[in-house]
């Protein structure tokens, strides 16, 4: 594991765009697994601004989006395809047809989640995977639990994860219960793994996850056995 430890978020977000904006310039076919939520905003905004001064170029690659939540569908301010539009792919060259999330609205649930692996699957796996982190340890919406989930699947949500959630609604009782979301097998399987966290209130939970026991209590430990693992770090 390289765990780099920085001081800003600013300086979080640059490491994290020039890690990704590399592995396009590498592989400009690549498969890019991507997060939503506020760890990657400025991440993502880097991306757009390389993109725009023509540093990088989006136009064959293609993303899958870690998680949706049930019952939000596109137009919702709050799904993650909204999310993903408006806060990276609106602002990049790449075609939308190639981005991919998990249909939250999809009529028969367990159908979807494995086409989803199947996608990831045809797609020839996940080149980089970008990650945030849970203060519970979740990555993607994988809950602390007794077993790691392999495959995409359904989840409900901890109480704490609703509770963080909910600063983005209007209410915590509008906060979806349940969402999908790519399970621990896409993870892991992705060649190389990127977990970015920032503020004091993640610390205990990144000393956890990636200093402590390997166990599905603190989801993101699994991340300790993957061979290709980056963690950015920034107290700030
Ligand atoms: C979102 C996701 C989640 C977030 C995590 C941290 O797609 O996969 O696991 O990464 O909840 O969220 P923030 O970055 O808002 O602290």
């Amino acid at each position: 594991m390289d765990f780099i430890k920085v001081n800003t978020y600013e300086e979080l977000s640059a490491r994290a765009a020039a890690i990704i904006c590399g592995q396009v310039a590498m592989k400009p076919q690549c498969v890019l697994g991507l997060a939503t939520g506020s760890s990657p905003l400025g991440t993502y905004a880097i991306m757009a601004e390389k993109n725009k001064v023509g540093e990088i170029d989006f136009s064959r690659v293609k993303t899958v989006n870690l998680d949706e939540y049930v019952g939000l569908d596109s137009n919702h301010d709050q799904s993650y395809r909204y999310f993903m539009n408006h806060n990276l792919f609106h602002h990049i060259n790449i075609d939308k047809s190639n981005t991919y999330v998990p249909n939250g609205c999809a009529k028969d649930i367990a159908a979807e989640c494995e086409a989803y692996d199947k996608l990831i699957e045809s797609l020839g796996g996940i080149d980089l995977q970008l990650l945030g982190i849970g203060y519970d340890g979740h990555i993607g919406f994988n809950e602390p639990d007794t077993q790691f989930e392999k495959a995409t699947h359904k989840v409900t949500l901890d109480d704490s994860t609703i509770e963080a959630n909910s600063r983005f609604f209007a209410s915590r009782d509008d906060v979806p219960k349940t969402a999908l979301t790519m399970g621990m097998g896409g993870i892991m399987s992705a060649k190389k793994v990127l977990l970015i966290a920032n503020g004091k209130g993640k610390k205990d939970i990144v000393e956890k996850a990636f200093f402590g026991p390997i166990t599905p209590e603190v989801p993101a430990s699994i991340l300790q056995l993957h061979p290709n693992l980056t963690v950015i770090y920034s107290e700030n």
